[in-house]
């Protein structure tokens, strides 16, 4: 059945450089079935309320079959659907559905690591040191005469040893949880195999893919390990830091950020590039900004996020030069950015810029909510004002945006969950340092007084909403017209206006605002002042982040402006 695209934003090969992608997390999405857990029917079936919205394409967080010991990015088989989660032929449908509503598919590929529960990882313990199976993993000889310790001390990004014994003499390697060993990418076979997914996906209708950690899939690790020249997890640490600062040399990190990993993604997009229109991918890879366009080029990848807008306070100086570096990156590669507030891993938006530290760096606003909770002092009601504001900001400017399940209700990070309704590994593994990413992660509230919040028709949630999740549900925003919800679905229809040149001029030096023009002629204006600022002479607001004051822009509001 040939379907034709309703929605003229995704139907040129370009669709991708100012696309809106909305992240779902499909766990916490909707749950047709009422497992408790949400589904690809599910998915499927706020489809309408999707296209109503105005998004361009939806990305889905892994779906894959997992023992969600880091909620799906542990894939035990990357070409199947978990059937908690579905089956394919739910795929096929949820494609399908998408289609027919103009909305594009991307899927997210996490190639670092496998879940161990992979038949290739398990195939790998039966087997034994130095076999074949072994060598599509990073295991390595264990140290001392009994091999009883591990090949170095080094420390996983989720806390705790990277090296996991496995009572042989050997240890694999584990950037993340222990659950998730690191892939081998010299080996013949890891690199088959992913091709062979992409085009799995592609041939199912995915127009596009996310890829996992896109810096840490080539290694050489061996030049850091053992008597020769042993690298301590304090020395690991500091390159990893000089890494992200751009003063480390090429190369000279054991796993992260190595040039080695170009001939990956050149591989990958030789196979991108025989579809029509050839699939897009997006990196996240937590790098300097000058390496970003490396994994952003055309024979590459072919766009990064951009994560410096979440890493950033609510400030306009640092706004705007991150607006300027962002763009300056993404041209030099050719490409287009893109623009991320929130997702699966951070603190919500609406909560960082409440807290009485401002949020900043997602990690330190993690420690802030462990430590303190949201605290007496955040104000809840200025935390969302300022997310719209600096939402409106980013959907005004040239580049892709991406926007994560539940913000669009203006959703707020749930700090208090019980540790028994924890999930996240980080929380175990960081005790007493990192209250975790499940609070960001739970159920949507679809409905303020249906069961489950209108979440499923079974099972409660497997993170529930709490209490004040009703007042933020899908039908009671819909139905007032100055709810976020509405907010959101004005700005992505009138944003489809501003899908024209990726142009920008900047109106203004004054440190207190941001204001900016687009080739169409709207002017994006917001005000971080305590004065409020006029409208400027000859315009008139399309869309307001918040009322305007005596007919100025009050501040912590954006304004978009047309000629009056
Ligand atoms: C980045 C993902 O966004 C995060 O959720 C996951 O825990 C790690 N990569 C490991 O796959």
């Amino acid at each position: 059945m040939t379907i034709s695209n309703p929605n003229p934003h995704t139907a040129s090969a370009d669709w991708w450089r100012q696309a809106l992608v909305y992240q779902i997390y499909p766990r916490s999405f909707m749950d047709a079935n009422g497992d408790g857990i949400g589904d690809l029917v599910g998915i499927t079936s706020k489809i309408p309320y999707l296209k109503e919205l105005g998004i361009d394409a939806i990305w889905l967080s892994p779906f894959y079959p997992s023992a969600l010991k880091d909620g799906g990015y542990d894939v035990a088989d990357y070409r199947d659907v978990d059937p908690k989660i579905g089956t394919l032929a739910d795929f096929d449908d949820m494609t399908a559905a998408c289609k027919a509503a103009g909305i594009k598919v991307i899927v997210d590929i996490v190639p670092n690591h496998s879940s161990d529960d992979h038949e290739w990882f398990q195939a790998a313990l039966k087997a034994g040191p130095g076999s074949p199976e072994r060598s599509r993993y990073m295991f390595r000889d264990g140290l001392g005469p009994n091999k009883d310790q591990p090949p170095a001390d080094w420390e996983c990004i989720f806390g705790g040893p990277a090296w996991e014994p496995v009572g042989d003499g050997q240890y694999y390697l584990h950037l993340f949880d222990a659950s998730q060993p690191d892939l081998n990418w010299d080996h013949p076979e890891v690199r088959a195999d992913f091709i062979k997914t992409f085009r799995f996906w592609a041939d199912r209708g995915v127009s596009g893919f996310r890829i996992d950690v896109a810096h840490a899939c080539a290694k050489k690790i061996d030049d850091f390990l053992g008597p020769a020249n042993p690298h301590t997890k304090e020395e690991i640490a500091t390159l990893c830091h000089q890494m992200l600062e751009g003063t480390l040399d090429e190369d000279a990190h054991p796993y992260l950020d190595r040039n080695e990993v170009f001939d990956i993604y050149r591989e990958w997009r030789k196979v991108f590039n025989e579809y029509d229109p050839p699939l897009t991918a997006v990196a996240e890879a937590w790098v300097s900004s000058k390496r970003k366009p490396l994994y952003a080029s055309a024979d590459g990848l072919g766009q990064a996020f951009s994560f410096d807008m979440l890493m950033s306070q609510f400030d306009p100086v640092a706004f705007k030069q991150i607006i300027v570096d962002s763009l300056a990156d993404a041209a030099k590669s050719g490409s287009s950015t893109t623009w991320v507030f929130s997702n699966h891993d951070v603190v919500r938006h609406a909560t960082r810029h409440a807290l009485a530290d401002d949020g900043g760096y997602h990690e330190t606003s993690r420690k802030y909510l462990l430590n303190k909770g949201v605290g007496p002092e955040a104000d809840l009601a200025l935390g969302l004002r300022r997310a719209t504001a600096a939402t409106m900001m980013i959907l005004a400017l040239p580049g892709s945006a991406y926007i994560y399940q539940g913000e669009e209700l203006g959703l707020f990070e749930v700090a208090d969950l019980p540790a028994e309704e924890r999930q996240d590994p980080t929380f175990f593994r960081k005790p007493g340092v990192d209250v975790g990413r499940d609070g960001c992660r739970i159920a949507m509230p679809w409905e303020a007084e249906g069961k489950n919040m209108g979440f499923g028709p079974g099972k409660r949630p497997h993170l529930e909403q709490p209490e004040g999740y009703r007042a933020l549900a899908v039908d009671v925003e819909d139905k007032d017209p100055r709810s976020t919800l509405n907010l959101y679905r004005k700005a992505l229809g009138l944003r489809h206006e501003l899908q024209c040149a990726e142009e920008l001029e900047w109106l203004s030096d004054d440190k207190e605002v941001i204001h900016f023009k687009r080739p169409n002629g709207w002017e994006v204006l917001v005000n971080f002042g305590e004065e409020a600022r006029a409208i400027p002479a000859g315009r008139k607001v399309a869309l307001a982040s918040s009322d305007l004051v005596d007919g100025a822009v009050p501040t912590d509001t954006a304004v978009w402006l047309v000629p009056a």
